[in-house]
């Protein structure tokens, strides 16, 4: 489970202070497709990098199954932030690696070298046939595919999807939701899933955080069976769309 308790950031840019999350507040429990949605700019992505342990918080704190990153040693931090997978809108694989070395990464970063898994996690996301391919051989559907594999070998208990589906056209942005659900239901891992998209909120969330200017507006119960409604602001469309 994810607890975050009154948690903002401030970037300061030269004498420029950006408030990217104000007092934010929200728990996410295991097992959850959980969609965090919101205009550009209103602080999905900080709030991921903040729950991956990727970037310091300014106030406020994030408990990962109990424990709050800032209590724990580094060496507790680290196996912690281990039980989190994240993927990315641009994929971030290495172009200089082929898909075996990109996939294998996590578990050599760890010492743990494991070739069976990571041939068994590009045969879960159907990209075995490509193990020997470089990335820019592969199509954006493809590549993140592999960025999926390679975060799912070291067994992660929650997923962190940063719109990982917006690089990609309709059928392989529909692929790859897919295989999240197959990732949630076969492993058991908790999906966090960020995304401007209400569609894809709406058809693949449990519940979803509604965020605007580093605000925590709404947490809904997406109800799959509602019209669109006619445009408001964003927060009134999230709401109309989504319960
Ligand atoms: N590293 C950074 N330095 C300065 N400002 C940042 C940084 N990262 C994000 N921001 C600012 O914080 C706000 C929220 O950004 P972000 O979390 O990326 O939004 P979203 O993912 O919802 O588009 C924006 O105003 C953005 O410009
Ligand atoms: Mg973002």
């Amino acid at each position: 489970m994810i607890k975050i308790k009154g948690v903002s950031k401030e970037f300061k840019q030269k004498k420029i202070k950006i408030q990217a999350l104000r007092a934010v507040s929200m728990e996410i429990r295991r097992l959850e497709f959980f969609g965090i949605v919101g205009a550009s700019g209103s602080g999905k992505s900080t709030l991921l990098k903040l729950i991956n342990g990727l970037d310091d918080l300014t106030a406020g704190e994030i408990l990962i199954d109990g424990d709050s990153l800032k209590d724990i040693n580094k060496k507790e931090r680290r196996r912690k932030i281990q039980t989190i997978g994240m993927i990315f809108q641009q994929f971030n694989l290495l172009q200089n690696l082929t898909v075996r070395q990109n996939v294998g990464l996590p578990l050599k970063v760890q010492g743990k070298k494991n070739p069976q898994k990571v041939k068994e996690m590009l045969a879960f996301v159907g990209m075995e046939e490509h193990i020997n391919n470089y990335p820019s051989q592969l199509s954006g559907g493809q590549k993140q595919r592999v960025a999926i594999a390679r975060a799912l070998t070291t067994a992660p208990s929650i997923l962190l999807c940063d719109e990982p589906t917006s690089a990609l056209d309709e059928h392989n942005g529909h692929e790859v939701m897919k295989l999240l659900k197959k990732t949630q239901e076969e492993f058991g891992t908790t999906i966090v899933f960020v995304s401007h998209e209400l569609e894809l909120i709406k058809q693949w969330c449990n519940r979803a955080a509604i965020l605007e200017e580093g605000r925590l507006l709404a947490i809904v119960d997406v109800s799959k069976n509602q019209v669109v409604n006619s445009e408001t602001s964003y927060y009134q469309k999230a709401m109309d769309y989504l319960t």
